[in-house]
């Protein structure tokens, strides 16, 4: 039986219960946050309790622990789960009120929950590759909230499934967003280049992992948007989020990219990652 977090408090997952009234439930009126655990360890976990106080302030729902308590709640919960490999779930909402769009009164307090799930990492894809699709961005401009509302990911993601590919890359006019769940890097020669972070795609905690890789290790970077035909005719595709990684992408709308193998670069930053990984949570075992 596991545990899960509700509220400050912790209870048997069976136990945990949401109000039919509950903002989250009814509006998708909150957000939250994925989190990485290797070896029973919360990988770049300040970064990730730092974007969700910032979307917190963004969509003015205020959050009542401090980073640190959070911190020690959440390596609570993974305690109690015994969790080694997975991840670690959490959101709030703006709270329990009867149904009226406008924000409830300010003794309203927000709905907070937590718990854990096993996830290996997905080392077949990281070697291999993925499939994905294109397809139209039909989301909100307020995309670098990691709000609850996630029904155009939802939706870009079913679009993925249906054509038996692992993501839908996104695009607004012309240029490449995100995918519906991760963030989108074209390389060409050693350039590694990703969307910038505005208010159209979420500033991705992997991304910002990467971008500090490049610079660290002297690779080249830009951080702009690109067109589709820029996806198609790049020498190495790959995504990123907390729980794909660094994952190449080897086909695109069908067509291999470059020869359908994963690209030097990408294993380069792949390498990069791990060892990031490793000095944060400990040798891997797999
Ligand atoms: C829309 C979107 N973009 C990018 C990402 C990648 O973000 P992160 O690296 O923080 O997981 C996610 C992760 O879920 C996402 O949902």
């Amino acid at each position: 039986m596991s545990t899960v977090l509700m509220n400050g408090e912790f209870i048997p997952r069976e136990e945990a219960k949401v109000d039919i009234e509950d903002r989250g439930y009814q509006f998708g009126d909150g957000i939250y946050e994925v989190i990485r655990v290797y070896n029973g360890k919360m990988f770049m976990a300040k970064e990730h309790l730092e974007r969700l106080s910032a979307s917190s302030e963004k969509i003015g729902i205020a959050i009542s622990y401090s980073i640190s308590e959070l911190t020690n709640l959440l390596e609570t919960l993974i305690s109690k789960n015994s969790l080694s490999t997975g991840i670690l779930y959490m959101q709030f909402t703006r709270g329990i009120s009867p149904r009226n769009h406008g924000f409830p009164t300010d003794d309203v307090t927000p709905t907070f929950i937590a718990y854990t799930k096993i996830m290996q990492r997905p080392l077949d894809n990281l070697e291999n590759g993925v499939s994905v699709i294109t397809v139209e961005d039909i989301r909100w401009s307020r995309c670098d909230i990691k709000s609850l509302n996630l029904l155009g990911n939802v939706m870009a993601k079913q679009k993925a499934v249906e054509a038996s590919c692992y993501e839908s890359i996104q695009y607004r006019e012309l240029s490449v967003t995100e995918g519906s769940s991760s963030n989108i890097w074209i390389v060409n020669g050693e350039k590694v280049q990703t969307h910038e972070a505005n208010q159209f795609i979420l500033n991705g905690i992997t991304r910002q992992k990467i971008i500090q890789l490049c610079n660290e290790n002297g690779m080249e970077l830009e951080e702009k948007a690109f067109s589709i035909e820029d996806l198609i005719d790049a020498d190495e595709v790959f995504l990123s989020s907390t729980t794909s990684e660094v994952t190449p992408i080897t086909s695109v709308n069908n067509v291999p990219v470059k020869e359908g193998k994963v690209g030097e670069v990408t294993k380069k930053l792949q390498g990069l990652f791990i060892d990031a990984i490793i000095a944060e949570c400990g040798q891997l075992a797999n």
